[in-house]
């Protein structure tokens, strides 16, 4: 049973997540333009993050990896969260790689830093072969931090947890 670690980049230390980023996460996730990407209701609650958020701690006890909540190392502010991700369904491909952040810290290149972060942890830590990232094909932001971390569409696939529309599934193999 692993912990998460606390890892840092260049600009960003990547940390387990704490109670009390809850309303931080809750302020991101009710963004139009969060909401608008990961197809979120419009009264997405404090419920709602304090799930995903134990969520995605708890995969770190279940299966040795998750994600990281993510802070500006200059201002110790909480700027969202990206790391890794899996789930029980046999139609999930492997250990993805994800990110979200607050509008107010896009375009800065962090969630392509701390996702180069993440795949170095997938290979080296995890030793996969292969990462993975699920992308709708209208997110064209996230794509292009897939497409800079060197992953490539590989196939398109309607998930059993998200049957409404088809993800993009892309992948990077360690010999990329
Ligand atoms: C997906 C998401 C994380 C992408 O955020 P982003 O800020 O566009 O991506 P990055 O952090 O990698 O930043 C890249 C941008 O910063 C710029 N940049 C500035 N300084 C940079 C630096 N030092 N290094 C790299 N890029 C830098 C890049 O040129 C690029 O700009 P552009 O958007 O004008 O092309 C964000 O849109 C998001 O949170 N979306 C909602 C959640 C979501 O959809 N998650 C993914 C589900 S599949």
């Amino acid at each position: 049973m692993a912990e998460c670690p606390t890892l840092t980049t260049e600009r960003l230390v990547l940390r387990p997540f704490r109670v009390d980023d809850l309303d931080h996460l809750h302020a991101i996730m009710t963004t139009p333009e969060v909401r608008a990407s990961l197809h979120l209701p419009a009264e997405f609650s404090m419920d709602g993050a304090w799930r995903a958020m134990l969520s995605l701690s708890g995969l770190w006890a279940l299966r040795d990896l998750g994600q990281w909540a993510i802070e500006e190392r200059g201002s110790g502010r909480f700027v969202g969260r990206a790391g890794l991700h899996w789930r029980p369904e046999d139609d999930w491909p492997g250990v993805e790689v994800g990110w979200m952040l607050d509008p107010a810290a896009w375009g800065l290149g962090y969630a392509t830093e701390a996702g180069q972060r993440a795949v170095r942890y997938g290979f080296d830590q995890l030793a996969q072969d292969a990462l993975y990232s699920l992308i709708l094909p209208e997110n064209t932001r996230s794509q292009a931090v897939a497409e800079r971390l060197g992953f490539t569409p590989y196939e398109e696939r309607v998930l059993a947890h998200f049957p409404s529309q088809a993800h993009m599934v892309w992948r990077l193999g360690r010999a990329d």
